[in-house]
């Protein structure tokens, strides 16, 4: 049976330089470490086409029934050509969005930094659940400025509440109200993502793993950065997941890659920002593309982010749905165990 440690051990797991105390140093100098300055030609200030803030699609899904066809069309069409859009009026009220945001916070602002410590990832434990600091080997070991925490919040059997703060006490029933909303829009995205590749509804959903897809709550907190111009928070990269669901907060960071050029996401209050992530790019044979997008950081405020990835389970078998397979489109990708995929992914090995 796998067992998932969050740091039960009671003890700091090792000595991690947490961004969050980093920047508390760093505060009131111009400068940072050098491992958090990336190379010229990942640095922000160097790499972004400024003045546009670029307009992803947004789709609105308030009358989803009345209108299916013409919503799975810009579903569709937004995930070919940009694997990524906002979604509103999607169903989940304000409220339970500011709930999830406000419990979040103070977790990373009110609880006492050995409190924090308590839920955090074993350095050699193989679950990525807990709280940390990405120590993945980045290109030319830099480090991103941000913390973060990983734990599951959907279905009930995957959740390990070990993992999950228990200050504020509201922070579960916040994060379990917003895991029972989010199923309703999650089966709503795979649904229009499988009759926009003329797919019956429920076929994506099952060839990504059905009722066990795994709903991975990450939340990203980016302190303030006295060098923004410099660092990165999270580093280029694609989801792993099948599609990724995000709420931000109202702090600009998120930056999607477009036509050569790294462009600003504008924000919209209470939108769901979609990410189309590698599993969906396989299982429609390349017919969605899963977005290369990466986050800058702020001067003067705290962003946060809070990514629901949706993961088949790591047993599943990911492959390219054969319908869409003939011999004028042969599988471009492999079929192969999700858990597989995450390795090559994260030890940087082909596919
Ligand atoms: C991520 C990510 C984006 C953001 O954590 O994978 O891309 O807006 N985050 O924080
Ligand atoms: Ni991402």
């Amino acid at each position: 049976m796998k067992t998932v440690e969050c740091n039960t051990a009671k003890t700091m797991p090792m000595e991690v330089a947490r961004v969050q105390s980093v920047a508390s140093i760093t505060n009131c100098m111009d400068t940072i470490p050098s491992e958090y300055i990336r190379s010229k030609n990942e640095q922000p200030a160097a790499t972004t086409l400024h003045g546009v803030v670029l307009q992803v699609p947004v789709i609105d899904i308030s009358d989803i029934d009345a209108n299916e066809e013409k919503i799975v069309k810009e579903i569709a069409k937004a995930s070919k050509e940009w694997g990524i859009f906002q979604v509103i009026n999607h169903g989940i009220p304000d409220e339970v969005i500011a709930n999830l945001q406000k419990v979040g916070k103070e977790f990373f602002e009110e609880v006492p930094q050995e409190e924090k410590e308590l839920i955090a990832k074993n350095p050699g434990s193989q679950s990525i659940e807990g709280y940390g600091t990405s120590l993945q080997k980045e290109v030319e070991g830099k480090k991103g400025w941000v913390d973060h925490l990983f734990h599951k919040i959907w279905p009930p059997s995957s959740i390990n509440y070990r993992c999950w703060p228990k200050n504020p006490p509201s922070y579960r029933e916040a994060n379990e109200e917003y895991a029972k909303r989010l199923r309703e829009v999650v089966d709503r995205m795979f649904k229009s993502l499988s009759l926009g590749l003329g797919l019956e509804a429920h076929e994506m959903m099952e060839a990504a793993g059905g009722e066990d897809i795994v709903y991975l709550l990450k939340i990203n907190y980016y302190p303030p950065c006295p060098r923004p111009d410099l660092a990165l928070g999270v580093v280029a990269h694609t989801d792993m997941s099948c599609i990724t669901l995000l709420v931000p907060n109202e702090v600009q960071g998120l930056q999607v890659f477009k036509d050569g050029h790294w462009y600003d996401v504008n924000y919209i209050p209470n939108a769901l920002i979609v990410h189309i992530g590698d599993q969906v790019e396989i299982l429609s044979n390349g017919k969605y593309k899963s977005v290369y997008h990466r986050t800058t950081v702020n001067k003067d405020k705290t962003r946060m982010s809070w990514p629901v990835f949706l993961e088949p389970p790591s047993e599943h078998e990911v492959g390219p749905i054969s319908k869409l397979v003939n011999e004028a489109n042969p599988p471009k990708f492999k079929t192969k165990k999700y858990k597989d995929y995450v390795y090559c992914k994260l030890n940087k090995l082909p596919q």
